[in-house]
């Protein structure tokens, strides 16, 4: 949530931190700001909403070659102009820009900054007010920013500007992700490298309670005791075209008809010349030493983690428990002699996922991580990791990165068989291929969903999926992908469970959409459809080839049992897609949602 840039050059910054800050706004977009610094001082901009309102205040005649920047998803204080980055404290003399919460921030108003008069409700002015009371008090910029940060409980990124020293930004982390860019004759500051990609491809990792003194031709690393720290650039494999949209009218759709695509990723990056899998050693030992695997998982990636367990169950033979994380980490069950933890996370960032990281980890158990982005935070702090090769994912709404999940569960499931010596006719590498053709065949089948959008969905209320075994996993991410981008109500439910209550929901012309994609259940979710219909249901069935009804709507091309749910997804997200059109909703960027969830 939030995201922040910063520029230190020879050319001016206002366009560069603007650009920047346009590729963080999947990280929140209730406000955005800039400040810049040149000779004559420090220019604030900024706006409530998107960085397009931002753009339009920022007067064009100021020049400066050093800035920051933020774009907002609020936590403390609704989104206003006041609540906006930047925020400066008394004199003005300090100008900064946060990522995190700041838990503490009520004791240091209260204990060191009594009388000090706050504009905002945030907790973020507290942090810029203390560099001022550290100054005041004697301290050099540089001792009072570490003193600052050291107060302070809870997460951060930070970029601070000093207006008397026009040749520094004063960069700060804890908890939440930031980077340093190198450039020629500047250097720069991003939440995520592809904020700054269009100026460099060279970025250093900060860890967490370090500082950066950043200078046009320099960064130095510090911890907060002020001990100076070595740590060289790495090149961020980013390909620049990955995050436009191209031709598409929206991320969600590019990233929907990528999927094929990411399939034979996967497969290429999994699988040796000879066909073996290509798979870490280490993973293989910890998943086989493992009497039991913990997923961990927030959302779409929980839903995955769902696909995940039975597919380590059925192939593996390793029993699975999946937890989401914000509830783990508070009513942890009891645990196996010899748990291994996997994480899965789209972004690698997600603090729900990373505070029951830090957890397992105090308690001494290992955790694998399976994320869409090398060296973020929970790939860091895991034992272990696996890739899932996906590309950028810049629609809010999760798609090619959930069934990047399940493909690469599936191969670590095989993987893991292997190891212990379990027989498989199962080649998760054909099967996969056989996936991609599937995926292909639906993405060309557009219309359809969006005719079954228009239909069922343009005045729609409320809207249930149901499903049996994997299929209910799968009605559980469509009706995720429905109600985050087009505000319609909706549930997804086991089919057997529907008339155990929420049956009374169903009235006339109540939309409801079937799974059928799972031959041992197939005639028991048949009869739930027919209950729901005698009771006014607008239902749509989509099933798989081999197990059709003439009246279903669409049939998906088979594919092996255990990866149903890789091509059963893909009219889901595209019916949410249209539907979300046709209401008129943002669908990259839907309300009150942000990309990366950093905070609790
Ligand atoms: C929904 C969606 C979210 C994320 C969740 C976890 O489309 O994207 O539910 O899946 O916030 O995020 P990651 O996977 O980054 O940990």
């Amino acid at each position: 949530m939030c995201g922040i840039v910063g520029y230190i050059g020879n050319t001016d910054s206002k366009e560069i931190l603007l650009r920047g800050l346009e590729k963080l706004e999947y990280r929140g977009y209730d406000s955005a700001g800039i400040a810049v610094l040149n000779e004559n001082g420090v220019h604030v901009f900024k706006e409530k909403g998107r960085i397009a309102n931002l753009r339009e205040s920022v007067d064009l005649s100021v020049e400066a070659p050093i800035g920051i920047g933020h774009t907002r998803w609020a936590t403390h204080g609704k989104p206003s102009k006041v609540n906006s980055h930047p925020h400066q404290s008394t004199t003005s003399r300090f100008t900064l820009v946060h990522n995190g919460v700041i838990e503490n921030y009520e004791q240091i108003k209260k204990q060191q900054l009594a009388g000090v008069t706050f504009v905002s409700d945030t907790d973020t002015e507290v942090i810029v007010q203390l560099v001022e009371k550290y100054v005041n008090d004697g301290k050099e910029v540089e001792a009072a920013f570490r003193q600052t940060l050291s107060d302070l409980k809870g997460s951060y990124a930070i970029a601070l500007l000093d207006n008397e020293n026009n040749d520094t930004i004063y960069v700060g982390k804890n908890k939440s992700p930031l980077l340093v860019g190198l450039g020629e004759g500047f250097n720069v500051v991003a939440s995520d490298a592809m904020a700054m990609l269009s100026q460099t491809d060279q970025y250093v990792e900060l860890m967490d309670k370090e500082v950066v003194i950043l200078t046009k031709d320099s960064y130095t690393i510090m911890t907060l005791d002020g001990e100076t720290v070595e740590r060289a650039p790495y090149t961020a494999e980013l390909d620049a075209s990955d995050i436009e949209k191209g031709t598409y009218p929206h991320f969600m759709l590019k990233e929907i008809d990528e999927q094929p695509f990411v399939m034979r990723n996967i497969i290429n990056k999994y699988q040796n010349e000879d066909g073996k899998l290509k798979l870490d050693d280490d993973i293989r030992q910890a998943m086989t030493a493992a009497d039991r695997v913990y997923i961990i998982a927030c959302g779409t990636s929980y839903h995955a983690g769902l696909v995940g367990k039975q597919l380590l169950e059925n192939i593996a033979k390793i029993p699975v428990e999946v937890h989401i994380a914000s509830e783990f980490v508070y009513n942890m069950p009891l645990l196996s002699e010899k748990p291994l933890f996997i994480f899965i996370s789209q972004s690698g960032e997600t603090a729900d996922s990373r505070a029951v990281l830090v957890e397992v980890k105090r308690l001494g158990h290992k955790a694998l991580t399976i994320t869409n982005v090398p060296g973020s935070t929970l790939s860091r702090e895991a034992n272990y990791t696996l890739n899932l090769y996906a590309g950028p994912e810049i629609a809010v709404a999760s798609t090619k990165a959930y069934t990047a999940q399940i493909a690469v569960l599936a191969i670590l499931a095989v993987d893991s068989a292997h190891a212990k010596g379990i027989e498989l006719d199962f080649n998760p590498m054909q099967e996969l291929a056989i996936v991609a053709n599937a995926m292909e065949t639906l993405c060309s089948q557009k219309e359809q969903m969006e005719n079954i959008a228009r239909e069922y969905l343009s005045v729609a209320r409320n809207c249930f999926f149901i499903g049996r075994s994997a299929d209910f996993y799968v009605c559980l991410e469509g009706a995720l992908k429905l109600k985050e981008i087009s505000y319609i109500q909706a549930e997804g439910f086991a089919g057997g469970e529907l008339k155990h209550g929420t049956i009374a929901l169903i009235e006339e012309g109540t939309p409801v959409i079937a799974l059928a994609t799972q031959e041992h259940v197939n005639l028991s979710i048949r009869g739930n459809v027919k209950e729901v219909a005698a009771r006014g249901a607008y239902t749509c069935v989509i099933s798989m080839d081999g197990m059709q009804d003439e009246e279903d709507r669409i049939v998906l091309p088979a594919v092996h049992a255990y990866l149903t749910p890789l091509v059963s997804v893909l009219p889901l997200q595209l019916i949410s897609y249209y539907a979300a059109l046709h209401r008129d909703c943002d669908v990259d960027k839907p309300r009150n949602l942000a990309k990366s969830v950093t905070v609790e």
